[in-house]
């Protein structure tokens, strides 16, 4: 599985409980290979996974809500976007970039234009971008988003992207990010804790991404400690959830799960000082 391929897999995730994660459309990318990798990881790692990200998902729709009623004139910039459709969800005037790889970015304006004429989709003002957070040099990144974003409040999202990024990576990615956001700017991040290593299931899932990653792509398993939050250049931890909480929030009923049984992935919400 290369890591571009993930984005199906979450899009399915989401598609599980349309009423929880909101995604409504996240069935429109449903595809036979990507039912067999939810298949293989229910049975092989944890059948909680589709369920939890309808929570992450919700999580940030949430999230996404408050922002722009608070700041009418922000903009949504979606690092790692991969099939994330919050801008369809969101009101009419939302504004958005989409920022991925080239292979997603090139596939997910094709199929959304698409859709968009089938009359499947409603129109956005969404931008696309391609980037690599590998690369060396981000210059060109920060300042094609500071020219796209022109001063504006913006809500950046790293969400199921951080667990494949080296160390270094993310700290250029993080400042790159300070560069680019103007002040009272959020920023949302989703990531493990490191002593979730320990867990079974973490083992189950590490072990599942390096027996099917057939190409070769460089999988991190990056974990982030809560600490690693509060000491972020230009940032101040506003929140911090995990699927504990969320679950009895969304769906006490079904969120029966312990925290050692499951991927207990962390949501933060930083703001930019
Ligand atoms: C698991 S998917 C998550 C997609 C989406 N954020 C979601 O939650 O559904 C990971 C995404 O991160 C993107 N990604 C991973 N490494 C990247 C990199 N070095 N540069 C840009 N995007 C990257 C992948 O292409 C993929 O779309």
């Amino acid at each position: 599985m290369l890591i571009h391929e993930t984005a199906f897999l979450t899009c399915a995730y989401r598609s599980s409980h349309p009423d929880i994660s909101k995604d409504i459309y996240a069935a429109l990318y449903t595809q036979e290979q990507t039912m067999l990798w939810v298949q293989k990881i229910t049975e092989e790692v944890s059948d909680w996974e589709p369920l939890l990200h309808c929570f992450r998902n919700r999580y940030f729709y949430d999230a996404l809500n408050t922002f722009l009623n608070e700041q009418p004139d922000g903009i949504i910039v979606n690092m790692g976007a991969g099939f994330s459709m919050y801008p369809y969800l969101l009101g009419p005037n939302t504004v958005a970039i989409d920022v991925d790889q080239a292979d997603i970015i090139q596939y997910k304006e094709k199929t959304l234009q698409h859709w968009i004429q089938e009359g499947l989709l409603p129109e956005r003002n969404i931008q696309y971008y391609t980037a690599d957070f590998r690369a060396d040099d981000l210059s060109d990144m920060i300042n094609d988003l500071v020219t796209l974003i022109d001063g504006r409040p913006s809500f950046f999202i790293l969400e199921g992207v951080l667990y494949f990024l080296s160390k270094e990576v993310t700290h250029r990615l993080f400042d790159a990010l300070a560069a680019i956001q103007v002040r009272g700017s959020l920023l949302g991040c989703v990531s493990f804790l490191p002593e979730a290593m320990e867990t079974e299931v973490q083992v189950r899932l590490n072990t599942f991404f390096d027996k099917y990653n057939l190409a070769g792509d460089s999988f991190s398993h990056q974990m982030l400690s809560h600490e690693s939050y509060h000491n972020r250049n230009g940032y101040r931890l506003l929140e911090h959830q995990d699927y504990m909480t969320l679950g009895k929030k969304y769906a006490p009923d079904l969120a029966t799960y312990s925290k050692s049984e499951i991927l207990n992935e962390n949501m933060y919400l930083l703001v930019r000082e």
